[in-house]
Formats: C-alpha cells, sequence, structure tokens
C-alpha cells in the first residue's frame, strides 16, 4: 500500500473518505462533497439508518452523482472532545479495515477535523496514515494457494491536508516506527523451524547497518561467562543458544544507557516438565520479548534517537531430550546464586536471571525493562489487552503506566514485596525457580527476577497475555502484536531524550 499526503481532495477517483461528528454533524469538507454531489450527503444523513456519527461508525454512499469519486464514505469522527492522538490513530486503522473489507482499491482521506485539535493539522494527517499503515500489517509469506479476493485491496491511500509536506515529515517518525513493528510481528509470527537462537541472533546483527553496534555471544563464550542459568535450559536443545547484544550510542558519551533485556525462548515445550499438546504451537511466540527488544533499539537507531540505550535478549530452546536438564537440577547462575530448578516449564526466569545480571553489571544501566512472555498466570490475572508490570521503583512504573495509556498498550502494576519472596527460597540452593503451589505465579515469577537485577531501577512487563492477540484491534490486525514496541518508544522520548 502507498501513502500519499495530497493537498487537495478533489478529483479524486475511488473512495472519498469525509468525516461526520457525532450528532450528523458534518465537517467542512463534508459540505463540500455534498454541495458537489447535488447534496447526496444530505440525503444520506437523512435516510433512515443507524449512522450517528459515532467513533466506528461508517456510511458508504456508493456512485454518488457530478463527482470523480466512485464512493463517498462517511465517517463518524465520535465526539470533538473525544478526539486525541490515539483516537486519530485508532480512526486509520478502522478506516484501512473498512476499505479493505469492501474491497476498495484507491481511497483519499478527507476527514477535516478541523481546529481546535489536540495535535497540529499535520501530525493529524500524519497519525491516520500511522494506524492505516499499522492495521495493514499481514504475515502471509506461506501462503502460497490465496484466492486474489482474500488479500488486502487497497493499493493507493491518499491523506488530505492543508501543508503536504508538514504531513510528511510529521509521518517519517511514524513510519519508521511502523517499519519496526512489523520487523517485530514478522519475527513472532515466524514458525520455530526458521526462528531459532541463531537465526533470530542473525536478525539482530542487522541492526548494524543502521549504525548500532552488535555483539553476538556465542555458546562458548556464554559457557566461558558462567552463565549456568540460561545453559541449563539450552542444554536439552541441538539448537544452541546466543546472547545478543546490541547498543545505540546516540546520546551524550559517557552517559549511562537505558537497558531493555527480552526472553527469547525461540520455542517452549517446557522441557522435562512437558506441556500438553493443545495449544503447544503457540509457544513459537516465546521469544515476543526478545523480539521487541531487538525492535526496539532498531527503532531508536532508524530514528537516530539522542539517548544511550542497550538491548539484551536471551535467546534459546526449551526442549525436552536426552541431554535436557531435570526437574531437581542445580546450576550456578551468572551472579553466582545457585538455582534449584524445580520445574523445567519456568524457564524464562532462568534464562532472564543471566541476561539481566550479565546486563546491569557489564552497562551499569541507568534503569533495566525487562520484556517476558513469563506466565500463563499474568493471562489469567490480567487477559489480553493489559501486560502485567512489576517494579522496585516507582517513578519508573509511572512513567511505564503513563506510556501505556498514551499508546494504548496498556500495562496494570503488580506488588513485589518480601513475603513472596520467602515462597522462593529453596533448601538445596540459593533459590528456586518456582514456588510450592499456583498463586501468585506472576509476582512469584518476578520476585525471582528480582534476585538478578543488582539494586538497578527495574521493571518487568509480562508479556504472556498480549504478545499475539486472537482479534483485530483498530491498529493491530489478529495475530503477533508487537506489544510493547510503541509503548517502550514513546516511554523513551518522553523522558530520556535530549532535544
Ligand atoms: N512461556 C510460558 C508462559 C506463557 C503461557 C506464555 C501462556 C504465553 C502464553 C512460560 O515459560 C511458562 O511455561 N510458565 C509456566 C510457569 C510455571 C511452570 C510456574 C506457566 O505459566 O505455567
Ligand atoms: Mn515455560
Ligand atoms: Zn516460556
Amino acid at each position: 500500500m502507498k501513502i500519499r499526503f495530497v493537498a487537495s481532495d478533489e478529483r479524486v477517483s475511488g473512495t472519498v473518505v469525509v468525516g461526520i461528528w457525532e450528532g450528523k454533524e458534518p465537517t467542512a469538507a463534508a459540505r463540500r462533497w455534498d454541495e458537489a454531489s447535488g447534496g447526496a450527503l444530505s440525503r444520506a444523513l437523512a435516510a433512515p439508518t443507524r449512522f450517528k456519527g459515532k467513533k466506528d461508525e461508517f456510511l458508504p454512499i456508493l456512485a454518488p452523482p457530478n463527482v470523480r469519486a466512485t464512493q463517498i464514505l462517511l465517517a463518524g469522527l465520535g465526539g470533538r472532545q473525544t478526539l486525541d492522538a490515539r483516537v486519530m490513530r485508532d480512526l486509520g486503522g478502522n478506516l484501512l479495515a473498512q476499505l479493505n473489507g469492501a474491497g476498495e482499491t484507491e481511497a483519499t482521506f478527507a476527514l477535516d477535523l478541523g481546529a481546535p485539535l489536540p495535535v497540529g493539522e499535520a501530525e493529524a494527517a500524519a497519525l491516520l496514515a500511522f494506524g492505516a499503515e499499522l492495521r495493514s500489517y499481514r504475515f502471509a509469506k506461506y501462503r502460497t494457494r490465496e484466492k486474489p479476493e482474500k488479500k488486502p485491496s487497497l493499493e493507493e491511500l491518499n491523506v488530505a491536508t492543508a501543508d503536504p509536506a508538514a504531513a510528511k515529515r510529521a509521518h517519517e517518525p511514524l513510519r519508521k516506527t511502523a517499519e519496526a513493528a512489523f520487523f517485530v510481528r514478522d519475527l513472532i509470527s515466524e514458525p520455530a523451524n526458521v526462528i531459532y537462537p541463531e537465526s533470530l541472533a542473525r536478525e539482530a546483527e542487522k541492526l548494524k547497518d543502521l549504525g548500532a553496534i552488535v555483539e553476538i555471544l556465542d555458546e562458548g563464550v556464554i559457557r566461558r561467562l558462567g552463565m549456568g542459568s540460561l545453559l541449563g535450559v539450552a542444554q536439552g536443545s541441538a539448537r544452541p543458544p546466543r546472547l545478543v547484544v546490541i547498543e545505540w550510542r546516540g546520546g551524550a558519551q559517557g552517559e549511562a544507557p537505558l537497558a531493555f533485556v527480552g526472553k527469547g525462548v525461540t520455542f517452549d515445550t517446557g522441557g522435562i516438565s512437558i506441556k500438553p499438546a493443545a495449544g503447544m504451537e503457540s509457544m513459537k511466540t516465546d521469544m515476543a520479548g526478545a523480539a521487541v527488544t531487538i525492535g526496539l533499539l532498531r527503532l531508536l537507531a532508524a530514528r537516530r534517537a539522542k539517548v544511550n540505550a542497550v538491548g539484551v535478549a536471551g535467546l534459546v530452546e526449551n526442549m525436552p531430550s536426552g541431554t535436557a536438564q531435570r526437574p531437581g537440577d542445580i546450576v550456578r547462575s551468572l551472579s553466582g546464586q545457585t538455582i534449584e530448578v524445580i520445574n523445567t516449564d519456568a524457564e524464562g526466569r532462568l534464562v532472564l536471571a543471566d541476561a539481566l545480571w550479565y546486563c546491569q553489571n557489564r552497562f551499569k544501566p541507568r534503569l533495566m525493562v525487562d520484556l517476558a512472555t513469563l506466565t500463563g498466570a499474568v493471562v489469567v490475572a490480567l487477559g489480553h489487552d493489559r501486560a502485567g508490570l512489576f517494579s522496585n521503583n516507582e517513578e519508573l512504573a509511572e512513567r511505564l503506566v503513563a506510556a501505556g495509556k498514551a499508546t494504548g498498550e496498556e500495562v496494570w502494576r503488580l506488588p513485589l514485596a518480601e513475603s513472596y519472596d520467602r515462597e522462593i527460597d529453596s533448601d538445596a540452593a540459593d533459590v528456586k525457580n518456582v514456588a510450592g503451589g499456583r498463586e501468585a505465579g506472576s509476582i512469584i515469577g518476578a520476585q525471582f527476577l528480582q534476585r538478578f537485577v543488582g539494586g538497578v531501577p527495574w521493571a518487568h512487563l509480562d508479556i504472556a497475555g498480549v504478545a499475539w492477540s486472537k482479534k483485530d484491534a483498530p491498529t493491530v490486525p489478529k495475530g503477533a502484536t508487537g506489544f510493547g514496541l510503541t509503548l517502550l518508544d514513546r516511554f523513551v522520548a518522553a523522558h530520556y531524550e535530549a532535544p
């Protein structure tokens, strides 16, 4: 799909989309199109339909008289006071879905949101385009017999705006964000026979082209460093592990970096504590945290963010085999703490234990945020539209909550406390990887991680419920969501980038 910003909505072919405020109140552009089409809009609005101009309401006027457009699509804008950046972005996404659903190939947005807007006119146009772009994502590379009528139809999208050059400038970072989101969604969607530790590391290595510094630690280096916890998970697989380390130095020299750490279990069978067969295929997404971490660094590099950042991703495959670790095994983590592995399916925390310790010890970061599809329990607690947030730092937690609200990738804070921590004291080692029962499973996971963050301001996002979606959302078609990318990009831009 080609996106263009245009100065005028006159003489357009295909569908022209015009905005109608709640209460059937036409925008100025709607009035112009009404006049040009000999009153076709007024007649449609007067006809008995359910269309009231509310958000997500659409009313098509097919083959309107006197105009080149083959269709005028009335789009409900809702109430003026509810319009914010997120709503505009979502409107672009919903419109894209509507147009593709109707089989349209060319469309022009002439929404004419007018003043006063919470963002500038150019920014509003850019947000509409951004939303449409995000919604247009598909993972269809393995569908070789797809019927043409199943493919998305929209080829050209024009966005009418007073100053197309300004809109294009405003769109540039958003275009890069969409690109990074697609990269992340692709990585998560790919099956585990395509994306495994080595191949995922190769994808990360491509960030060198954008000026990032990328180091891939192989199994030998990981062993020499002493990452016994990560290696214990990897040892059951024929695929060797990798540790990805990405640095983006866009800030002042010597300034402590922001650190992001991702769980990259390219497939999670559960290991010897094996998972049931039903639904196990979804465990190809157990590297979503690593994908978002790599994607975020890619985005920061692509938009040359004025900040120092590092991304660390621990990549392993969790398999049962003759070489797999057993329940009861005790491993020595990089931090020196010994871990009793009670359940080999609580593997994400074992990988992160070494990745987090390595990250804080090597980079002395200003703060550390990890992303992990860590627990099924967080899905029970929060379902599929909020991620779990845990933090040892109030300011960090507040900033993440705010960035979540602004981007629609919402997070909900859950507690950490000494009493939970007691549950993972082990009789045989320093710590065990699960508590006795199933209670407070997500908190227990977070408490385990906290033992490996060395007192750095840290937050953990448990994205198990939000990394994959079974239904379409305005800017996220069903499938891999890339949850966390726009949230963390916003978090960085809002608080840590030099102007
Ligand atoms: N990768 C899973 C968590 C998960 C569950 C992610 C559902 C996405 C959807 C994780 O490694 C896991 O298996 N966790 C166990 C922990 C338990 C053994 C303490 C779980 O949640 O059952
Ligand atoms: Mn597991
Ligand atoms: Zn897992």
